[in-house]
């Protein structure tokens, strides 16, 4: 049964507490968290004393996307603010596993992120050491961007060495993310579904989120 993640990046950040909330009651799994540095991507978002904040609110696991340079210089600060998982793009760090050792080190789950462009062989060496594969279905740094169709052979192709190496790693998408196209996505063999804008620029957050969960779930 896949998960869910909704995305507060498209959230009045006004209330982001109450929007949290509010998926929170939808049935969320975890809350997906996008830090945006102005380089690695052309947009700015949050930090870790956001992240240190909005920790008090929930006891859901949050899912740090971090969209930054040099991640390597910041995990700690992420781990201490209250990150459960921390996912990296691979096209950020020179040294990927050692930075995935650093994150690991924390006691935290390692995520590896790659941008619609990346092929997965850039990864084939940390896939034992990961927890969890982001393959994004946008070009990363904005919400309410469209799905990248040619993403399904990815997944399915990243979903077949998973389940032949028989190794423990989910599979995440991000970006463009519907209900209309979410059951599709999940076909391709996706086990967590972040999801921002349709989420959050929805009228009823809560009723979208449950109905997320519904399409998910069957
Ligand atoms: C994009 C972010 C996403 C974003 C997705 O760079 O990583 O998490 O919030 O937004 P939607 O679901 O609107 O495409
Ligand atoms: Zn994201």
């Amino acid at each position: 049964m896949a998960k869910l993640a909704p995305s507060v990046l498209s959230a009045d950040f006004s209330r982001l507490g109450e929007e949290i909330l509010k998926v929170e009651k939808g049935g969320a799994d975890y809350i997906h968290l996008d830090v945006m540095d102005g380089l690695f991507v052309p947009n700015i978002t949050i930090g870790p004393p956001v992240i240190r904040n909005i920790r008090k609110i929930t006891d859901l696991p949050f899912d740090v996307h971090l969209m930054i340079e040099k991640p390597e210089r910041y995990i700690k600060d992420f781990v201490d603010a209250g990150a459960d998982i921390i996912t990296v793009h691979a096209e950020s760090s020179v040294h990927l596993h050692r930075t995935v050792q650093q994150i690991k080190s924390f006691g935290v789950k390692a995520g590896v992120s790659l941008n619609p462009s990346t092929p997965l062989e850039n990864i084939k060496y940390v896939l034992k050491d990961i927890d969890m594969i982001l393959i994004m279905t946008v070009n990363p740094g904005f919400g309410g961007q469209k799905l990248i169709h040619s993403m399904e052979e990815k997944v399915r192709e990243i979903r077949k060495i998973i389940d032949s190496n028989q190794l423990d790693i989910d599979i995440q998408v991000d970006g463009g993310i519907k209900p209309n196209n979410v059951k599709e996505v999940i076909d391709w063999g996706v086990d967590i579904v972040v999801a921002g804008s349709a989420i959050f620029k929805s009228e009823d957050v809560i009723k979208t989120t449950k109905e997320f969960k519904q399409l998910i779930e069957k």
